[in-house]
């Protein structure tokens, strides 16, 4: 049996591949390697957290003696590391934090990995799930490609660009077989709504005012969650080593025109007259060195690996905002706080 370990398993987009890997592949082990955070949240993993296949373990990426313990206990062949401080707003309040988790803790993976693998690297693989961000901000014009140079410009956006050249450093260095991509915004289920897509649909359903940062004209590139997984999966089993693969939706969005476009789904699902959410839209202080525009061009994966985005944006957001409608008490859960006392309940 293959082990496979996931970091940051209990978060967005970490449960969508848990789950996807957990259900397509019964003959591999599934580790979830999780310090839940506030953004780590197992109850987006009860509907597999029983699968015979999967395990959880609480640690933190920056705790090598923790690392070593679960390398050598489960003998993994592969790592898929997501484990991450991944909000921007925080990143700059909070730089160090970052630079911990970000930086430090896939330093101590890599290192792990490479101790634990040694030589025997034939059938290993290291996978680095990075951002877009990396590759700064663009005008009006052009695309993200693998050859764009990196030009982070946010606290959360230059920890990840580190942590994407010491990847490449221990593929360089010793050899450790890695891939990384690079992705734009994900959007769907279990989305912590700190983020836009989640908050403004909360804010909706709560009758709370819609910020939207500076003039609303900042673009993003957004992609379907379960999309995001799927390449997961197949650049995990199909990508070349040493390689990096973008990784986009081709769904480029104003965020007001994005936030408007919430505003009419929600008024048709809750039965509000239409054009009333759009009222509580409110303009706010820009987030300091705010990036104007992200736009991938992901047509090596497309080309190389065969994978495409397959969920139009006006079905995505509308399915996004009937989840969380539907699921009420996730939502409440993690306002209130109490998703953190799941573990305990669960595992102790
Ligand atoms: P998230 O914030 O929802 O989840 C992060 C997870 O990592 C949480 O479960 C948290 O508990 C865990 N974690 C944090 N610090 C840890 C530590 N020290 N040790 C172990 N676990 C720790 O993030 P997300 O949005 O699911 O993003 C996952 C990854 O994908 C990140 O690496 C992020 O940079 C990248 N990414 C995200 C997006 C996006 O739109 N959300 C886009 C591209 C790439
Ligand atoms: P976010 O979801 O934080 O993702 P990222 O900053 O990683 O792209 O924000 C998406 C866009 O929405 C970004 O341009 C900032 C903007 N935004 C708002 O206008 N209002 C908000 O309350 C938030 C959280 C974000």
């Amino acid at each position: 049996m293959k082990t496979v370990i996931i970091t940051g398993g209990a978060g967005f987009i970490g449960s969508h591949v848990v789950r996807l890997f957990v259900s397509k592949y019964p003959q591999y082990r599934i580790v979830n390697l999780d310090l839940l955070t506030y953004a780590g949240n197992l109850e987006n993993l009860r509907d597999v957290e029983n699968a015979p296949n999967y395990l959880f373990e609480k640690a933190d990426i920056t705790d090598p003696v923790a690392l070593d313990r679960i390398f050598s206990q489960y003998q993994p062949q592969g790592v898929i590391h997501l484990a991450a401080e991944s909000h921007v707003d925080r990143s700059i309040s909070n730089p160090v934090a970052f630079v911990e988790t970000n930086v430090l803790g896939t330093v101590h993976l890599l290192n792990t990995a490479r101790k634990h693998w040694g030589n025997d690297l034939s059938d290993k693989r290291f996978y680095h799930v990075s951002t877009d961000e990396v590759y700064g901000s663009l005008g009006d014009e052009g695309l993200f490609t693998e050859e764009t140079s990196y030009d982070p410009r946010s606290p959360y956006s230059a920890s990840k660009a580190a942590s994407d050249h010491f990847v490449r450093a221990w593929y360089h260095t010793y050899h450790l077989p890695v891939v990384l991509s690079n992705c734009s915004n994900n959007y769907g289920p279990n989305h912590f709504p700190e983020k836009l897509i989640p908050l403004i649909i909360n804010n909706i359903r709560t009758n709370k005012p819609l910020p939207v940062y500076g003039d609303g004209q900042n673009v993003r590139d957004w992609l379907w969650v379960k999309d995001h997984a799927a390449a997961i999966d197949v650049i995990f089993h199909k990508g070349r080593v040493g390689e990096t693969y973008n990784i986009g939706g081709n769904n480029e969005w104003k965020n007001l025109d994005l936030v408007q476009q919430m505003c009419d789904i929600m008024d048709d699902l809750l039965g509000r007259p239409a054009g009333s959410s759009r009222s509580l839209i409110t303009f706010v202080k820009d987030r300091p060195g705010h990036d104007r525009r992200y736009a991938i061009d992901s047509s090596k994966l497309q080309n190389e690996l065969g994978w495409a985005p397959t969920v139009k944006s006006g079905e995505g957001f509308r399915e996004t905002a009937r989840w969380y409608l539907e699921n009420e008490k996730w939502l409440e859960h993690v306002i209130s706080g109490t998703y953190q006392q799941y573990y305990a309940e669960q595992y102790q």
